[in-house]
């Protein structure tokens, strides 16, 4: 073999080691150390959106794209400018706000504004905004970043799916370019806006079952998970040993709602919507075992149910199945909370 060939060979030889070794290097190194993860929080804001909003932005391991905002816990008016105050008190105005769908698919808006207060972030008047709203609308938004970032964004929907729902409807082509889901809505073990529906889902059947049949990968951070991921006055109290806008908001909002549980006798607040932001920066907090999901969108007594085939078994008449995130402690959230990250401002 010519010295050349031999040579060129070697420098090959470098060069595969080379890319392999940075490539394992990537697979090895911390989360924190590897590139954030893009993410679009789709939010009806809401107490535990606030909170999950806040951990998203404080949060290295994920880089935020957009916020974009659907009714659900409140009016969309109202959660708009929630999300704007919010943005603008953590000095994130470079991050869209997107206004999206006024009202469900196919049925009334129905709000909660008894567990996340009048103006659905526990009553606390936050300062007016310096955040602009984005020009596009929502789903117009979801696509575009999705195009402009293949495979590469998580989609992260803390409320009702009627968002994401139309921007599948309107451009189909995003499934397969699209990371993953991380949502949270459902349950497999009853509900809290009926016997078996939970709030998000109960919110937009349809649209959920668009969302829950598209064919993305998809984790659902349900209610029976959130439920066992309780903030407690432990935590409270941690909390309030540092201070700064962000903190004290999340504090107050967090005081809210853990009183609010007290009347009913429960020993802390759950984390549902910081807890699919937590499945997003860390997905071994959660254990998720494939599932096929089907929403119920007609039942007399059961809809809005997500109705999780447990036994693991692949319908016939379906492509995919989907995973579903279960957890059994309170380990997801004690994890969370000892992982250093930087101070909510
Ligand atoms: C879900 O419903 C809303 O009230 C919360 O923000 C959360 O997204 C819990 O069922
Ligand atoms: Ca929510």
């Amino acid at each position: 073999m010519p010295f050349t060939d031999c040579r060129s060979d070697t420098v090959l030889f470098f060069a595969r080691l080379t890319t392999r070794l940075v490539l394992l290097l990537y697979v090895l190194l911390p989360p924190s150390l590897a590139a954030p993860r893009k993410i679009i929080i789709d939010t009806d804001p809401g107490t535990d959106d606030a909170m999950a909003i806040m951990l998203a932005l404080n949060s290295p391991e994920l880089d935020v794209r957009a916020i974009t905002v659907v009714p659900g816990n409140v009016t969309a008016k109202q959660g708009l400018d929630n999300a704007l105050r919010m943005l603008s008190l953590a000095n994130r105005c470079d991050i869209p706000i997107a206004a999206g769908a006024q009202h469900p698919l196919f049925q009334k808006l129905i709000t909660a504004e008894f567990w996340h207060g009048k103006n659905g972030l526990a009553n606390i008047e936050l300062p007016p905004s310096k955040c602009k709203v984005d020009a596009r609308w929502a789903p117009d938004l979801i696509i575009e970043l999705v195009h402009s970032s293949p495979h590469e964004i998580t989609l992260v929907p803390i409320g009702p799916l009627t968002n994401i729902a139309l921007a599948v409807e309107e451009d189909p082509s995003i499934v397969p370019l699209v990371k993953e889901v991380i949502l949270m809505g459902g349950s497999i073990s009853g509900g809290n806006s009926t016997a078996v529906a939970e709030a998000n889902i109960y919110g937009d059947p349809e649209a959920a079952q668009i969302v829950f049949q598209a064919g993305w990968p998809l984790t659902m951070v349900g209610l029976d998970v959130g439920d066992k991921t309780l903030l407690s006055r432990k935590y409270l109290a941690q909390l309030g040993k540092t201070h700064g806008s962000v903190n004290d908001f999340i504090y107050k909002v967090a005081e809210f709602l853990i009183q609010l549980g007290e009347k009913f006798g429960d020993s802390g607040t759950p984390m549902y919507d910081p807890l699919a932001v937590g499945a997003a920066i860390d997905a071994s907090i959660v254990t998720a075992p494939p599932m096929h999901v089907d929403v119920e969108t007609r039942g007399e007594f059961t809809r809005g149910q997500t109705v999780a085939n447990r036994h693991n078994a692949i319908e016939k008449n379906v492509l995919q199945h989907f995973p579903m995130a279960t957890t059994t402690s309170s380990r997801a959230w004690n994890k969370l909370s000892q992982t250093p990250r930087s101070a909510p401002r």
